[in-house]
């Protein structure tokens, strides 16, 4: 009871310091009245690039009764002593359930979100205002025809990278497009990282594309962890991933210091190489060759799909995406060829 006063006292506490601060006060005002432990309530219209209609309002809360209580150092080890035979099970989308709590005296309150219908947002991994509604209409067939010296060693590089990608999956196109996620996500980090190290080095803006970058990158990694949900990786696979993790990763750290213009364009051909591996796919959804299951709830929740959506329907948005990156890329990689610094264009984030 004393603790539950404890947290309570606390709860309210932060409630006037940080809830008038960020959030409405009407929003914190329901906070409060739904339950004494609840802490932060906001919605968040307008936090994120693109919110659904059916998603505009959320309740952000502690974890208090499920997965983290604030304590105080002493009763900390008792805590975990207390709660180390508790059973950790995980559902088949990656969410612990009933796991371990995670005890902490550092009093940071982990938010625990509800949809405005009170059931439980699932994902710890993207939050409701990072879920969108892909661009279909956007154009699958545009092409940067290469013309320099740099632009064909792009090319034919990107197209050699095919041929053993080819004969190792072959038309196993989901767990294709799983492995070849892991590579693709990799380029919009080292990009990301390289342009927010010269930011700091030169004291300089970045205009805004260490984010749009990082966003690409984190878009690709949402990727792969839908595909995950319908193709599982064998041994061998998980093995390859390290390899060519390891390689690809300094390969193009080198490759994006040395030009980026040669950088960003070979992820444009990339991403064109990708809208051909996913037009493959489709049409053998359509063949009836690869089965069309239920859209896995990740997706739906991330490209706020219907919930009768299917496997087509994701790598309909997935390829949308693709394009959406091959445009970014083939951009960046236009603004250095006409002598320019990325920071000089405004970047798109958002694109996707
Ligand atoms: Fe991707
Ligand atoms: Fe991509």
């Amino acid at each position: 009871m004393m603790m539950r006063r404890s947290v309570t006292r606390h709860a309210n506490t932060m409630l006037v310091t940080v809830g008038t601060r960020f959030f409405s006060g009407t929003a914190a005002t329901k906070a409060r009245a739904v339950a004494k432990e609840v802490v932060l309530g906001a919605p968040v219209k307008g936090a994120g690039h693109h919110i659904g209609t059916s998603m505009k309002y959320w309740i952000r809360s502690p974890a208090i009764h499920g997965k983290v209580r604030n304590l105080s150092y002493a009763s900390l080890e008792k805590e975990q002593a207390n709660r180390m035979n508790s059973a950790s099970v995980t559902d088949s989308a990656g969410e612990n359930k009933n796991e371990k709590e995670i005890v902490s005296y550092w009093g940071v309150p982990p938010s625990k979100i509800t949809k405005e219908d009170g059931t439980e947002w699932n994902w710890n991994c993207f939050r409701p205002w990072e879920a969108y509604k892909a661009d279909l209409s956007i154009d699958l067939k545009k092409h940067h025809v290469p013309v320099t010296f740099m632009d064909k060693l792009a090319y034919w590089i990107v197209k050699a990278l095919r041929l053993p990608t080819d004969i190792f999956f072959q038309r196993r196109y989901g767990c294709r497009a799983m492995m070849l996620e892991t590579v693709a996500a990799v380029p919009g980090m080292v990009g990301g990282m390289l342009l927010h190290c010269k930011s700091l080095r030169r004291f300089e803006h970045s205009g805004g594309w260490i984010k749009a970058l990082l966003e690409e990158a984190e878009n690709e990694r949402m990727h792969l962890m839908t595909f995950m949900e319908v193709a599982k990786p064998r041994w061998y696979e998980r093995a390859l991933v390290f390899t060519v993790q390891g390689v690809f990763f300094n390969a193009y750290f080198l490759g994006y210091l040395m030009s980026p213009k040669f950088a960003h364009r070979m992820v444009g051909y990339l991403e064109e190489e990708a809208i051909h591996s996913y037009t493959e796919f489709l049409k053998e959804l359509d063949k009836g060759n690869i089965e069309n299951v239920p859209a896995p709830a990740i997706a739906i929740d991330y490209w706020q799909l219907p919930p009768d959506s299917t496997l087509r329907d994701v790598v309909m948005v997935v390829r949308a995406d693709e394009a959406h990156h091959r445009d970014v890329n083939h951009f960046a990689s236009d603004i250095h060829y006409q002598g320019r610094e990325l920071r000089e264009s405004p970047a798109p984030v958002g694109y996707h």
